[in-house]
């Protein structure tokens, strides 16, 4: 009897055992899990970059993926971020439209208990977020702000020289990230008379283009050149804050400026027609970001939330790119979201070239633009 009893205890435990690795495998298994991604829109080429290659990321790991599309309309979003929480997916990539229209839905995610990533722009206002994957904003600003200080030689010429300021969406985090970087690097040879502006639209909400709209910062610049260049002054520089708005600015230059020079138009990004303009000596320079790395960090954070681990510095070890873990930048109202830092370069027409080693572009067969790896 007893050595009945010790069989059927030693029994059980191995079932409990076996039972319990069971359960922790389904809880790490990637196939049981399913990710949620609402995206803006399809119509700007980085969120059907960041897009894609989320999905084929998290697919590739195993990971069921729901990824919608929202049409830049804030509404739409709402609808699909309430059917993902809806359907029960197990984490939540949120790049907002508008950050600050998602609190009340995102109430719903916290009530699921389903991790909420922002990706790329922050959520405004709402403690549902968990973290943030973005890349240094401000030092995005930076770069372009110490581009045109690099291309007019403001410290070693005596002349003055025109500017103007071009950033993007009020409703995104970001651009007042991107706009400071690169005031802050031009607003000293403003003080000093070396930068001059003649519009005098120096302030971000003077110069913020809504949506990041390529047309109206065209229209912008055309009425900025009838009111302020008409009389031939040269303009030097537009600091844009993405390469749609410097394409834009730049279409209104090739329409409207009367002068021969081109000015120093910057940009960020990396979009095909931004690298062409490059090529063809328009557009001065991008921001780049590889926004496949960022799919990448972004997969391994929400990897580690689902794996129930802490979101701290100790990720870092793991993320498959160099990172900054920021705990004070990103404060969206509500609280300082723990945010994946990326680092992104500048890209002119002499490094180019770079862009090839990571795969995301080549040369196309004439050699002559950049075109997305196929
Ligand atoms: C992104 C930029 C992009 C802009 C317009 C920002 O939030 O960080 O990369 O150019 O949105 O889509």
């Amino acid at each position: 009897m007893k050595i009945v009893t010790r069989r059927l205890f030693l029994l059980i435990t191995y079932l409990s055992v076996v039972l319990v690795l069971q359960g922790c495998n389904s809880a790490n298994d990637p196939s049981a899990k399913t990710v949620g991604i609402s995206m803006p829109t399809k119509t700007i080429e980085r969120w059907n970059r960041d897009g894609n290659y989320l999905k084929t990321l998290l697919e590739k790991q195993g990971y069921n993926v729901e990824l919608r599309f929202a049409d830049n309309n804030i509404l739409h979003q709402i609808n699909d971020i309430q059917v993902l929480i809806a359907d029960d997916v197990d984490i939540l990539f949120v790049v907002p439209i508008d950050g600050s229209t998602l609190s009340r839905t995102l109430e719903d995610a916290k009530i699921k208990n389903i991790p909420v990533i922002s990706y790329d722009t922050l959520v405004m206002n709402s403690d549902a977020v968990d973290c943030y994957v973005s890349f240094d904003n401000y030092r995005v600003g930076a770069l372009q702000g110490q581009y045109i200080v690099d291309s007019l030689h403001p410290d070693e010429t005596d002349g003055t020289y025109n500017i103007e300021l071009v950033t993007g969406d009020p409703a995104d985090n970001n651009a007042k990230f991107f706009f400071r970087g690169a005031i802050d690097v031009l607003q000293p040879y403003i003080d000093s008379g070396k930068f001059i502006v003649p519009s005098g639209k120096t302030s971000f909400d003077q110069v913020s283009t809504p949506l990041w709209s390529m047309d109206l910062a065209f229209r912008n610049m055309q009425n900025t050149l009838a009111s302020y260049y008409s009389d031939k002054k040269r303009l030097d520089a537009v600091m844009c804050s993405n390469d749609l708005l410097g394409l834009g600015v730049l279409n209104a230059i090739q329409s409207d400026y009367m002068g021969k020079n081109i000015p120093v138009v910057t940009g960020q990004d990396g979009d095909i027609a931004a690298l062409r303009s490059i090529i063809d000596g328009k557009l001065s320079m991008t921001v780049y970001k590889n926004v496949g790395n960022e799919a990448k960090v972004a997969v391994s954070v929400a990897t580690a939330i689902l794996e129930g681990k802490a979101i701290d510095e100790s990720l870092l070890k793991d993320l498959p790119a160099e990172c900054v873990f920021d705990t004070e930048s990103y404060d969206n109202g509500i609280k300082k979201v723990p945010s994946f830092l990326l680092v992104p370069e500048a890209i002119n027409a002499e490094n180019i070239d770079t862009l090839t080693k990571d795969g995301a572009y080549v040369w196309d067969k004439n050699g002559k633009y950049l075109i997305s790896a196929p």
